[in-house]
């Protein structure tokens, strides 16, 4: 169920160049957040429009543009199990266009409107009844004697749902694999601090690639599909969760699709409302109905989609890229 609320900011910094993360004190939206939902933030801080004489507030909320909030991936959540400091959740976010740039002058301890938790998430494990205690995500089906082997690959900002969904899978006894590619090093800090968090409560490997050869392998993160340094972290995959630019997932799909991996593809296109209203996300599915086309909103029967149920972006050809 989605909450709204006024949730204070309680950090906010620069973590390279134009990404920022901000935790915000969000007790209700923390309870209920699972891994893949996100949450509309209405980037204009709550006092701008609570402070001064009625014309005065009159005229800030007139000239409150962008009038939408804008939607951010829950990129993780803390303090849930009763943590004197209360529940937070934190946002990884990419400083695009107006709308961002404005939430980027955010201060700690202002406060912002967020509504969330919003979308479906990504399938989360389940307990294997008789499966050696181990736990198998509900899509992959059959009980498997071995943990089951999760592979996440994101590209850019798009890896913000999937740190916190590692921590899930790896909490619950999945083999989790991280595949992230970013443009430099100085991006790829504040994910890689979080990672290796995670890292400690379970077994998450992580490969990366970047565009300057910064860090990990030189180039762009599908190119670890077919690379020999990751070749052992692809045997046994039971599940692949992607997030980024389509062509990326759409990569992504096809290499899951070729070995009949199941797997989950987590859209970020443009929202409006968020809360499937004003159908202006509407995205085609792949499958016609009897009565034609048939659509599906991003924002509520989304972010998550089964791969193979949505049409992606066109698939990248490493050849004419690298012209
Ligand atoms: C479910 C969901 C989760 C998201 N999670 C994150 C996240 O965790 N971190 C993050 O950095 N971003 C995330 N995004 C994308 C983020 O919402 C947009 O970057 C943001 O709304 C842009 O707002 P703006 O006002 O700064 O830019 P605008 O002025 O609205 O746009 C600036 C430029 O970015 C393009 N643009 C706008 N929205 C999007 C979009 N959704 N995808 C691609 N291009 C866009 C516009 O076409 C334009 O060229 C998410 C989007 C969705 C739908
Ligand atoms: S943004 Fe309004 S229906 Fe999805």
């Amino acid at each position: 169920m989605p909450y709204l609320e006024i949730a204070r900011v309680l950090r906010h910094d620069c973590v390279g160049p134009g990404l920022h993360e901000m935790e915000c004190l969000a007790p209700r939206i923390a309870a209920a957040a699972a891994p893949g939902q996100f949450a509309h933030v209405n980037v204009h801080p709550v006092q701008g429009v609570s402070e001064g004489t009625p014309e005065e507030r009159a005229l800030a909320a007139n000239s409150a543009q962008p009038l939408l909030r804008r939607p951010l991936s829950i990129f993780d959540v803390a303090g849930r199990r009763g943590d004197a400091d209360g529940a937070r959740i934190t946002f990884l976010y990419k400083v695009r266009g107006a709308g961002t740039a404005l939430l980027a002058d955010v201060r700690p301890g202002d406060c912002l409107n967020i509504m969330g938790p919003l979308g479906s998430g990504f399938s989360l494990p389940a307990p294997v009844p008789g499966g050696h205690g181990d736990h198998a995500p509900a899509h992959a089906g059959a009980t498997c004697d071995r943990a089951p082997h999760a592979l996440l690959i994101g590209g850019g900002v798009g890896i913000a749902p999937l740190v916190y969904l590692a921590r899930a899978l790896a909490a619950a006894g999945c083999r989790v694999t991280v595949f992230y590619g970013a443009n430099t090093a100085s991006e790829m800090q504040a994910v890689s601090r979080r990672l290796l968090t995670a890292s400690a409560e379970g077994r998450i490997e992580v490969f990366t690639t970047t565009l300057d050869g910064s860090s990990g392998r030189t180039g762009i993160v599908t190119d670890l599909l077919t690379a020999e340094q990751s070749a052992s972290a692809l045997e046994r995959i039971d599940f692949v969760y992607t997030c980024g630019p389509e062509p990326m997932m759409a990569s992504v799909e096809r290499f899951a699709t070729a070995r009949g991996i199941p797997g989950e593809v987590s859209l970020e296109t443009a929202l409006a409302c968020g809360v499937g209203a004003c159908l202006g996300c509407a995205r085609r599915l792949k499958a016609n109905g009897e009565a034609g086309p048939v659509y599906a909103r991003v924002c509520k029967d989304g972010p998550v989609f089964s791969m193979g149920q949505v049409e992606l972006g066109p698939v990248v050809d490493r050849e004419e890229e690298s012209k």
